[in-house]
Formats: structure tokens, sequence, C-alpha cells
């Protein structure tokens, strides 16, 4: 320990040290990094809100600080005094001129940390997660997820909707039964973790109107893909007395706000991730309206491009897109685009009907620029009860779980509509990451548990 700090400086973090310039402040943080050259160590210090140089010249400092500082092993603990000094070279923007250190922990010359500046394979990165979340990179991610987390509920608090929980434990499923984790729940019965609190919303939306739900999801996917996790974070509002074109209206406003509250906050985080002027740029231009296509409009779009060659498969009339498509479709556009009323025969058993063309349904998917492709999808529900019935029989659902789902179309139906949003996927789209992994503190996937 040493006791070389003075009792008068400031308790700052390096995010704020643009207020202390000139001053002796304390941080508490860790040691990232530390190059010697001679007679001068160049530490770089990380507090959780970013990241610090220090100039350590031998004959500036006490030869005690000087030794245990070169001697110190990355990601000890400690408490680092100095006095903050501009600097335009700096990625930060300023330097700390070390006057004084303790070392809260010192980690052991035997137990190095794992993770160093060499690159590591993905597999080893996920195997120490806890650890590889302290980098840079993948603390500046976890600060712009929060945002987004933050803007996906002020949009709706602020514009009247009610928050409300659906159960995370349900006794069936919402989306599909393929993808359902299933439990003993006691004496016979089997429960399911949630896949989407849709079915719930739709009831809480009856009850108040204009409401949404935000929690964690699961699906047993068995797909090693880049977009897909087993446990991911929807946000889902559901509104009464609306349709699809509330609907689309309410997805281009609402991704909008989204986009525009991470970049007021994080260009230098999304900088630092991987994001530079030109790529920043393209989220400038996510500004409602968004382009419009039908889903009968981008089949013809792909068949063009096949014909071109700029696809590698043919879309078949009445098939869902594959990645390759999305992939295509949203590379036409600068911004978001709504691909609405699908095939009601590729969608859930809960999708309204279009009363122009039956077979198709009056939902939406929002595909992100970039290749990004879908991060939303909602639609409006059926709300008359027979057809409702009729489609869960053919689904092959159990009506009897199903009872009080009908019932919402028994006691005063309304049309009513809403859409999920995944938000790891909207985290890799607006920080640009090859992979959902990195979009979640602890991604939970077909292979990997373990963090
Ligand atoms: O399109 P999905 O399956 O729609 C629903 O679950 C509706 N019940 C939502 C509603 O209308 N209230 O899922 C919605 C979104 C997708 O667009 C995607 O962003 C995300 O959830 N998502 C996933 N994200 C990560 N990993 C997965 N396995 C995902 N599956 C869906
Ligand atoms: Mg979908």
């Amino acid at each position: 320990m040493n006791p070389v700090l003075p009792s008068t400086a400031v308790i700052a973090t390096i995010a704020t040290l643009a207020a202390h310039e000139g001053q002796t402040v304390t941080l508490a943080g860790w040691l990232y990094n530390l190059r010697a050259s001679g007679k001068l160590l160049f530490p770089i210090f990380r507090d959780g809100t970013g990241t610090i140089q220090g100039i350590v010249p031998k004959a500036a400092v006490p030869e005690q600080l000087f030794e245990e500082l070169k001697n110190l092993t990355l990601e000890s603990s400690l408490r680092v005094t100095g006095r903050v000094r501009a600097d335009a070279r700096a990625p930060s923007g300023f330097e700390l001129d070390v006057e004084g250190l303790e070392v809260l922990e010192r980690v052991p010359d035997e137990t190095p940390f794992p993770i160093t500046l060499k690159e590591h394979g993905v597999d080893f990165l996920m195997e120490h997660r806890h650890l590889w979340l302290r980098t840079p990179r993948q603390s500046a991610i976890l600060r712009v997820r929060a945002t987004i987390m933050r803007a996906a509920a002020e949009y709706f608090d602020d514009h009247g909707f009610v928050r409300t929980d659906p159960p995370i434990l349900t006794p069936n499923a919402c989306e599909g039964t393929s993808e359902l984790f299933e439990m003993d729940y006691f004496d016979e019965d089997k429960a399911y973790l949630t896949q989407s609190g849709q079915l719930y919303v739709e009831a809480t939306a009856l009850a108040l109107g204009k409401v949404y739900s935000f929690g964690p999801t699961f699906r047993a996917e068995k797909s090693k893909t880049r977009r897909h996790l087993t446990e991911f974070w929807m946000v889902e509002p559901e509104m009464a007395f609306a349709g699809l074109p509330e609907l689309l209206e309410l997805c281009e406003h609402y991704l909008s706000f989204i986009v525009a509250k991470v970049l007021k906050k994080h260009r230098g985080d999304l900088k630092l991730i991987g994001r530079d002027e030109a790529s920043l740029a393209l989220l400038e231009q996510v500004q409602a309206p968004f382009p419009r296509v039908s889903y009968d409009e981008a089949h013809q779009m792909l068949v063009d491009a096949h014909a071109k060659g700029l696809v590698e498969t043919l879309h078949r009339e009445g098939d869902d897109f594959g990645s390759p498509d999305e992939t295509y479709l949203s590379s036409q556009f600068d911004r978001p685009v709504m691909i609405h009323r699908y095939p009601s025969a590729i969608k859930a058993f809960y999708m309204q009907p279009d009363p122009e063309n039956p077979a198709r349904a009056l939902c939406v998917d929002v595909l992100a620029p970039e290749g990004y492709g879908e991060i939303i999808g909602g639609s409006q529900r059926v709300d008359d009860y027979d057809l409702l019935k009729k489609r869960i029989e053919e689904h092959g659902l159990p009506l009897a779980a199903f009872q009080w789902y009908l019932d919402l179309r028994r006691y005063g139906s309304v049309p009513h509509c809403g859409f999920g949003m995944g938000i790891e996927r909207v985290v890799a789209w607006i920080c640009k990451l090859e992979h959902v992994r990195e979009t979640i503190p602890f991604a939970r996937t077909l292979n990997r548990i373990y963090p």
C-alpha cells in the first residue's frame, strides 16, 4: 500500500475529467495496460467509464511509487491520484500526471489476467466472458445497450403506454411449439418459458388501452446464426382500437427515437466499437418515414435481383425470406424498411387476414439497414372469436390453454395490434456488430450456458 495520496484530491470518473482540467483528482479503477520506456512509465487506467493514459517520469514521483507501478500486474485494482492535463492526441482528450498510487489488490504474478491485447479466438473470449466485459469495446457496447433499453421504455412511457409485465412461466406457446423450453410444473402440469408476452399484453391492452411489456423471452432455437439467442430481451407494445397503419407509424417513430437517443449520447462509444464518421452518418438517416414494401413487391424485387445475378437462390412466391433475401432487400434502402402483408400461411395463428386479400396477413417485419435483417415483427390481431378458434385448432394448439385468450374476443373485442422488438438485434445493428453474442452481458446460445 502506498500512502502518497494527497487528501485534497477530488474524486472523479474518467468520463467527467473535462470538468477537472488542471485539477488533481483521484480515480478508482484498474490497471488496463502498462508500457515502460526507460525512465518513463505509461500506464493506462480504466474505471468503467473510460480509459486514460498516465505519465510517470521517474524523477517526478517517489521511488517507491515508480517501482510499485513498474511491476504492477494488469487488472490490479487501485486508486490513482494525478493532475488532469488536456492533450489533443489522447483518445479521451486528457492525460494524467500521476502523483499518487494506492494498490488495492494486486493480481498475483502466477495468475496473470488471461485476456491480453493480442487477438483471442471467440470461444476463448466467450469462455472468459466475465472478464472480457472489462475491455473497453465490450464496456462501450454495454453502455450503448443500456441507453437503448432506456429509450425503448422511455418512448412508451412518454406516449401514454402503461407498462404491464407478462408472466415468464406460461401454460402455452405463443410463437410455435417447436422452440419451447419445457419444464415440470408440479403434479401433472407442464410449464413453458415465455417466447413472447404478446398474448398477455393483448389482455392488458383491452384493460388499459395502450400498454407495453419489456422483459426476457426464451426460444429453444436449434440454429447457430449470428442473429439468434436462446434468451433475449423483447419490448412489446400493444394498442387497442388500432390496426396495421397505426402500427407502421409507431414502428418508424419508435426506431427513429431510439437511434437519435444513442447518437446524442454515444458517438464516442460507437466510434470505439467500430463505426467511423461515414457509418455514423448512416444512423443519422434513420428518420421517419420509412419505406413500405409489401411482401408481393419484395418478392418481385428478389425475382428481378435473381435475374441480374444479385441474389443466388430464386425466391419462391409464398416462401418466407431467408437471410440473404433480407440482406438484399434491406440493402436497397438507406433506412429501415417495413415489409408488410406476408402470406398468412407462413405467419403466426393470431394475425388478422387482410380484408382485401385474405391469403395475406396484416403484419409487418421491419428489416434493419446494413444487412442486419429483422428487428421488429408485429401485426394486427384476429379479433373475431370464431376465426381465432378455427386458427388455434388448425395450428394444432390445445384449445383448453387458450380459453382465456379467446375470452378477449368474447367480451368487447376490438381491432388491436402490436409488435415485438428484440433488443439484442437492435444493439447489434446500431453498434455494427458481427454477432448478437456481444450485445448482452452473458449470451445464451445453443452451445453455451457458461459462464
Ligand atoms: O417476430 P417475433 O417472433 O414476434 C413475436 O414474438 C410477436 N409475438 C411479437 C409481438 O407482436 N408482440 O419476434 C419479435 C422480435 C424479432 O423481430 C427479433 O427482433 C426478436 O424478437 N427475436 C430474437 N432475437 C434474438 N434471438 C432470437 N432467437 C429471436 N427471436 C426473435
Ligand atoms: Mg418474426
